[in-house]
């Protein structure tokens, strides 16, 4: 029998000779794209490259507006500041999310509310979100994590009955569908990012999507120094006559705008997004099917309701003691011997990620002690998210699902071969 790779044995896969699929996708029309931008002097503001891809991804997404800004930070920020959330206000988020979900709430000066997650999705609990609703509570920001959806349809529900805006974090979700709306539709706002390892990327970038009118004018103008959008001929039927701001400024506001190199690589890549996703969530769903027999693996749930799916990593749970007692970060790192990609853990809860620390910024946020105790993350007990990442899961880059059935069979193969030995580990 060959041993594990982490012992010294042969890999399920050698990458040298056998790559994975490479990420980012990209060919002569990016190219070409790329060079029309650089020779046409348009770099940036406004561009014909942005209003061409805003008009696209809105249409994609089937939203009325879409705005690009210069990454999936800023966008979360706009969206908040759109809703008119700041001093006073409390925002509820799950606690197992890139810290930029958390910061942002922050960075308008409103209280982070974090609550625990459910075990099969990794998504905000929201039984969860009703225990957590207080008088202040304004919004529900739901993070569609890895290839997981948020229960959208209980999220809209609690959001209705209290009067809540809805966020989605789509930073995970380009093209992801629930009831045939795509994510990002579905709430008051959706945001987008396009950092490298994103589904849809341009190395950086990210997009605000809303059928609110009023929402949408904020987030221009909150994307561009606070100026009014320019004039907009397409969304004339909200406003009855012809759309023309006056000049000068809609409100205070910062340089957030995307660049037109951006905005050209992503008019190519979301071409291709469509496809790409089918090819990953076929081979996720072959995967799946390969791991569910292994004992101590379970696949991410999937609802129903999930009617397109879109992966941003694939991510499986692992219980030590259905695998022989075998640690999850021995796991880990034996899946990534074997494969010669990183096998992650989930993101680190919120309490406890040395990135979200904003008791470090206390000349910005110590507005009061009652803020200053209400925003510091160890008030916050998250069993549920603690379990996941420090006992219970495995994330992989999603190149590993745009190869081939056999590949999924490797991998699906290369997680058997550690169960098989895990006893030499
Ligand atoms: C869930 C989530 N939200 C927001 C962001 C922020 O996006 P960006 O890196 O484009 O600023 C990320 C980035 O990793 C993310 O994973």
């Amino acid at each position: 029998m060959n041993s594990l790779a982490i012992l010294g044995g042969l890999p399920a896969r050698d990458t040298k000779i056998n790559p994975w699929p490479k990420w980012p996708v990209w060919d002569e029309k990016e190219e070409k794209a790329l060079i029309e931008v650089l020779n046409s002097g348009v770099w940036s503001y406004n561009g014909p490259k942005e209003t061409e891809f805003n008009k696209n991804f809105a249409e994609y997404t089937g939203v009325k507006y879409a705005v690009s800004a210069a990454n999936g930070t800023v966008t979360l920020q706009m969206a908040l500041e759109a809703c008119g959330i700041g001093v006073g206000d409390e925002v509820i988020l799950p606690g197992l999310t890139w810290q930029a979900t958390a910061a942002t709430i922050l960075d308008v000066n409103a209280t982070p509310i974090l609550v625990d997650v459910l075990e099969d999705t990794w998504c905000i609990d929201p039984k969860e979100i009703e225990k957590a609703i207080t008088p202040r509570t304004k919004a529900i920001v739901a993070v569609h994590l890895y290839g997981s959806f948020s229960d959208m349809d209980e999220i809209l529900r609690i959001a209705k009955e209290h009067n809540l805006y809805v966020i989605e974090d789509c930073a995970h979700k380009h093209g992801g569908e629930w009831n045939g709306k795509k994510a990002g539709s579905i709430g008051d706002i959706g945001s987008f990012s396009y950092q490298l390892s994103k589904h849809l990327t341009a190395g950086e970038g990210g997009t605000v999507t809303t059928n609110n009118f009023e929402l949408y004018e904020k987030l221009d103008a909150l994307r561009n120094c606070g100026r009014r959008p320019e004039p907009v001929t397409d969304v004339k039927a909200d406003k009855g006559e012809g759309v023309y701001f006056d000049a000068g400024n809609f409100c205070q506001s910062g340089n957030y705008r995307i660049t037109e190199f951006q905005a050209a690589i992503l008019i190519e890549g979301l071409k291709r997004l469509p496809e790409q996703n089918k090819v990953r969530d076929e081979n996720a769903i072959y995967l799946n099917s390969l791991i569910i027999s292994i004992p101590g693996i379970s696949p991410m749930k999937r609802y129903p309701q999930e009617t397109k799916e879109a992966y941003f990593n694939f991510a499986f749970r692992y219980d030590a003691t259905g695998f022989k007692g075998l640690p999850n970060a021995k796991f880990r790192a034996a899946l990534t011997a074997e494969l010669g990609i990183e096998v992650a853990p989930s993101y680190i809860p919120l309490n406890k990620c040395s990135l979200y620390v904003p008791l470090t910024k206390p000349a910005r946020h110590k507005l009061s002690e009652e803020y200053w105790k209400a925003i510091d993350p160890e008030r916050f007990d998250l069993p549920v998210c603690d379990k996941i990442h420090f006992e219970g899961s495995a994330c992989i880059h999603h190149k590993i699902l745009m190869g081939t059935k056999a590949d999924m069979e490797l991998v699906a193969a290369a997680i058997q071969k550690i169960y098989d030995q895990s006893e030499n580990l």
